[in-house]
């Protein structure tokens, strides 16, 4: 392969290596994954004492409960014994404690060893140091937000931040009260590509005439390839002839009572690094979070938020989740049609991005820092 200089309209993407090398996958859990505030769960799928469930932080398993003072915690889901799984299943509900199901040590929903078969016995054991290993959790947007490091860089800088700097204003995110939103409809998409991928695809629209009819008859400019989640505080609006966020244009549940009369009949999107799309529309909230499993394998866990008398009426939001399902399945399918590419000569030096996917080039220059 020769490599041209690159001509000034053109970037250059990273090489196909980025995509395939497992090495570099577990760099990328170690100091990307392992070391940021990744979206774990949502709160109220923890609706009471003794629920939990289990997700993939990087290279752990992390274990999320419900407390019986009703607060969230997450631990590590290693038993302090002989590192025994504790919790298999990826959601369940205990009645009072965590008992691991090797040896039997019994853990209470705040992680502190409460029983062992014959502990008492062995009064020099100080019980208080054999606890659940817990890790730093943060809930927003209803959900909760696990991080691994030690010491946590700063939520309000890291993700926080994410949404102020798209949308330039502290408020706006909070006018869509997605914290007390309902939940609609959860679709988990088992995606064949690297993360990266998905993410580079979702900060560029030069795909959307193409792959989106649907999305381009609601929102016209995006027919034309700009990436209007791109400029600060534009939303792409909806087509004059247009109702609602719906698969056919057709009216959806009015506009949730915050939200600004400038952000209505506008769709913003919101990339939170590493693993969280948050798409805000006047009646909904779609919230992305994807779980890296491998070099190639990724799992995308997408919820559709309502207002609660929304869901709690029986309302048929499908025309609505349509929408958007029609959408992931188009980037994934065009996201699992690159990932094979990644390993062919043809891309070892990468591919380009044309000027209006030039700021996917901030997306790897931050990649590369994370990665030293
Ligand atoms: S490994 Fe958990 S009790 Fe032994
Ligand atoms: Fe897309």
């Amino acid at each position: 392969m020769t490599t041209l200089p690159l001509p000034p309209s053109l970037a250059a993407t990273l090489p196909g290596r980025y995509y395939t090398d497992p090495e570099l996958f577990r760099t990328e859990q170690e100091r990307i994954f392992e070391r940021m505030w990744c979206c774990a769960v949502r709160s109220a799928d923890l609706d009471r004492a003794g629920a939990f469930r289990t997700v993939r932080i990087g290279r752990e398993s992390v274990l999320i409960t419900r407390s019986r003072s009703g607060a969230l915690k997450a631990f590590l889901n290693v038993c302090r014994h002989r590192g025994a799984r504790l919790c298999t299943e990826e959601q369940g509900q205990v009645r009072r404690n965590l008992q691991c199901p090797y040896h039997a040590w019994t853990y209470d929903l705040d992680g502190r060893l409460i029983a062992a078969p014959n502990l008492v016995s062995m009064p020099d054991v100080d019980r208080s140091a054999y606890g659940l290993v817990e890790v730093a959790l943060r809930e927003w947007l209803g959900y909760a937000w696990v991080c691994l490091a030690d010491a946590p860089p700063s939520f309000e800088e890291t993700v926080v931040g994410a949404a102020v700097e798209r949308l330039g204003d502290a408020a706006a995110i909070d006018r869509y009260r997605t914290a007390d939103l309902a939940l609609g409809r959860r679709i988990t998409y088992d995606v064949r590509a690297n993360w990266k991928l998905i993410v580079e695809n979702f900060m560029e629209c030069y795909h959307c005439a193409t792959i989106h009819p649907e999305l381009t008859d609601v929102l016209p400019e995006f027919a034309d390839g700009l990436a209007a989640q791109y400029y600060v505080g534009h939303g792409a609006a909806f087509g004059e002839d247009v109702s609602g966020f719906t698969v056919d244009g057709s009216a959806g549940f009015g506009t949730l009572p915050e939200v600004a009369p400038d952000q209505d009949r506008r769709y913003y999107a919101i990339t939170v690094k590493p693993t969280v799309f948050v798409n805000l529309v006047p009646d909904h909230v779609i919230l992305h979070r994807m779980f890296p499993l491998a070099e190639d394998h990724t799992s995308v866990v997408c919820d559709w938020l309502y207002a609660p008398d929304v869901v709690a009426s029986g309302a048929d939001v499908s025309k609505s989740v349509e929408l958007f399902h029609r959408v992931n399945a188009q980037d994934f399918a065009a996201c699992e049609r690159t990932q094979p590419a990644m390993a062919s000569r043809a891309y070892r030096d990468g591919g380009v991005l044309v000027p209006s996917e030039h700021h996917i080039g901030i997306f790897h220059q931050w990649l590369r820092e994370q990665l030293g």
